[in-house]
């Protein structure tokens, strides 16, 4: 059988773990999507960056991504690069080329979803990003196919490690933000520059995902109330404790009738609520149905191997459907909600 060909764009911290899933699970995601998967070329901004012992031919290193993107052998492209420009521009070419895309852009789905999303119609080609929001943990596949049949009505989560570390740090050490943020950056779960943690915009753009995918609308990181965590101190994180409560940045998502609220914002919840025992730089995310009832998705939301743990999963979806000619679900048919500012009643 012919193998399924990938450009793989981006060789950091998920695109090394990607590289390296492929490599030893070869024989099984053979078996699984029925030829074998082929990486047809990996595009970064370095070339002569040291990638340790990758199990990759070094002849496959490009600086060329667009170019990557259009050559006729690329079946499925793979961003794992970040930011909004250049990745819409290659996923947009990729897209309306038929080419899969499989993505970990929080940020681009997040400022320009709709966009992908037409690109992916236009070109009938499938447009997959389980590792945008909370990393390993299946979560977006269950919100976009398996819940169809109901009504998601909220959805509340700790969708982001860094700041869930800090928090839970503060809560069981009683030390303060910097105090917990500097070994949050020790231990390398914080990053160099951590304001997108910290400020909440790393979570505000997996809300506003969740809610496109949950109430099966378009809402943008624009959308979203936003509130950092910066301010919380020890001695609200000590007031917290001695009400039966802690304090999490959590990011809530509701619907009532034909609109929606999303936020993000530092929240008192009881130590009983199912969310208050998720620690360290785990997430979980807490999801409420009309006929389902309550679900709970818990696990890694971060780190380069469970990240490429939900990219890998995506790309056998994607070659699959390439093989027998299906496509994901879409999303371009989606409901026009009016998002309700926070404050109106
Ligand atoms: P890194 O910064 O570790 O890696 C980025 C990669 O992109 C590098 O290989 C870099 O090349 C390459 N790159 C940057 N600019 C260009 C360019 N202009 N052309 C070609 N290649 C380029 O990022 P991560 O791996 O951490 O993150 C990747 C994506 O995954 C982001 O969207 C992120 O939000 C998302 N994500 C990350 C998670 C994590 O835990 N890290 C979790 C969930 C999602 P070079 O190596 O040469 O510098
Ligand atoms: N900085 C993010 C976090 C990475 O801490 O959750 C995963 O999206």
């Amino acid at each position: 059988t012919r193998p399924v060909r990938l450009a793989l764009l981006g060789c950091g911290t998920v695109g090394t773990e990607v590289v390296r899933l492929l490599h030893e699970q070869a024989d099984d995601l053979t078996a699984r999507i029925g030829a074998p998967l082929e990486i047809a070329g990996i595009a970064v901004r370095r070339l002569g960056r040291d990638r340790g012992d990758l199990p990759v031919d070094p002849s496959l290193f490009t600086t060329d991504a667009l170019g990557l993107i259009k050559r006729d052998d690329v079946d499925l492209v793979v961003e794992v690069v970040g930011g909004i420009e250049s990745a819409r521009t290659w996923l947009v070419e990729g897209l309306r080329a038929g080419k899969s895309v499989v993505t970990a852009n929080k940020a681009l789905l997040a400022e320009d979803g709709g966009t992908l999303h037409d690109a992916a119609a236009e070109g009938n080609a499938d447009l997959y990003y389980e590792a945008s929001v909370a990393g390993a943990i299946p979560l977006l596949r269950p919100l976009r196919e398996s819940l169809h049949g109901d009504r998601v009505t909220a959805v509340t989560g700790i969708v982001n490690g860094t700041t869930n570390f800090i928090l839970s740090s503060m809560a069981t050490t009683g030390a303060g933000f910097n105090e917990a943020l500097e070994e949050a950056t020790e231990l390398g779960y914080a990053e160099a520059d951590p304001t997108a943690d910290v400020e909440g915009f790393d979570a505000a753009a997996k809300a506003a995902i969740l809610a496109s995918l949950a109430f099966h609308t378009r809402v943008t990181a624009a959308d979203v109330f936003r509130e950092g965590m910066t301010g919380v101190t020890a001695g609200d994180m000590a007031s917290a404790k001695e009400m039966g409560c802690t304090i999490k940045l959590l990011c809530i998502a509701q619907r009532r009738d034909d609109t929606v609220s999303v936020r993000v914002h530092p929240a008192m919840i009881p130590l009983s609520h199912p969310l208050a025992g998720v620690g360290d730089a785990f997430n979980a995310v807490f999801v409420e149905t009309e006929a389902a009832g309550p679900l709970m998705f818990y696990g890694r939301g971060a780190g380069g191997r469970p990240t490429a743990s939900a990219v890998l999963g995506d790309i056998v979806a994607a070659a699959r459907n390439k093989l027998s000619g299906t496509r994901a679900p879409s999303e371009s048919n989606y409901a026009k909600l009016r998002v309700r500012p926070i404050g109106e009643s």
